[in-house]
């Protein structure tokens, strides 16, 4: 892996807590990376910043990331080290489980995906760009499904808000060409994690990825970026 993470970037992983975002901070503080995470239960936040406090420079916030006031949080917590080099928008939300069919969605449950897994990412790229901005670089990475690329029955809510956020991270991309700031979505493939858990109950576990796995791709495929905007499957990506 080449050095894109120097020790004293900052970075903002939302959904730290637990699955994906955790195994992903563990490897950010790892390389000296100064962390913020969130997570909206207290008791697991706690619990996580015990472990992750003894690899580097963490912060935790409990909140939730569809409240603005929480956003705002996560951002001032990052200036607070003085940068902002990376952000990845991770937590997510299934909606219902068990996943209802588009007939049996109801409208509050698209709503509160859709603000999850699509505003809150854009509402958090929007103020963390005011801080890339300014030193003229960052990355910012949207974790998003092939549940967004792919008809699943019973997928269409949370399909559709990847999906979404998927085209407005190509056209974010474009509009920051030249700034500095790249754009990258990635693929994790199937985990085993809570999240994989509560979608497909009866799936084999030995057949899903560890995500410390996907995590270390998740670092090989930033710090390789090339391009103002990606998009990765991270079951293809080497692990470092
Ligand atoms: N697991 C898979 O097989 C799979 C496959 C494709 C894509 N993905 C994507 O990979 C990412 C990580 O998934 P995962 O499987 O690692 O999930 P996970 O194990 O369920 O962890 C989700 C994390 O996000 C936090 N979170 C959830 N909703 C939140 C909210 N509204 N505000 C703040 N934090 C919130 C959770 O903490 P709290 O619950 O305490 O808030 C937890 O820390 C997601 O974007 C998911 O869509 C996963």
């Amino acid at each position: 892996m080449n050095t894109w993470f120097e020790s004293g970037h900052v970075a903002i992983v939302t959904g730290g807590t637990r699955g994906l975002g955790r195994a992903l901070a563990r490897e950010l503080l790892a390389h000296g990376v100064r962390t913020v995470i969130d997570g909206r239960d207290a008791v697991v936040l706690a619990e996580a910043l015990a472990e992750l406090s003894s690899l580097g420079e963490v912060v935790g916030l409990v909140g939730d990331v569809a409240d603005d006031d929480h956003v705002h949080a996560l951002v001032e917590a990052a200036q607070r080290f003085g940068r902002l080099d990376l952000l990845v928008n991770n937590a997510s939300t299934l909606g219902a489980v068990p996943l209802p069919t588009i007939e049996e969605l109801g409208s509050e449950t698209l709503r509160r995906i859709f603000e999850v897994n699509l505003f809150a990412p854009i509402h958090l790229a929007r103020h963390a760009l005011r801080v890339m901005r300014r030193s003229e670089s960052g990355t910012i990475v949207n974790v998003t499904s092939d549940a967004a690329v792919e008809a699943y029955a019973a997928w269409g809510g949370y399909g559709a808000s990847k999906a979404a956020l998927e085209q407005i991270s190509r056209i974010l991309a474009q509009e920051l060409v030249g700034s500095g700031v790249r754009v990258l979505v990635a693929d994790p493939g199937e985990m085993r994690t809570q999240m994989h858990r509560a979608a497909l109950p009866d799936a084999d576990a030995s057949t899903l990825r560890d995500p410390a796995d996907a995590a270390r791709a998740l670092m090989r495929a930033i710090a390789e970026m090339r391009a103002p905007f990606e998009r990765v499957r991270l079951s293809e990506t080497a692990i470092a």
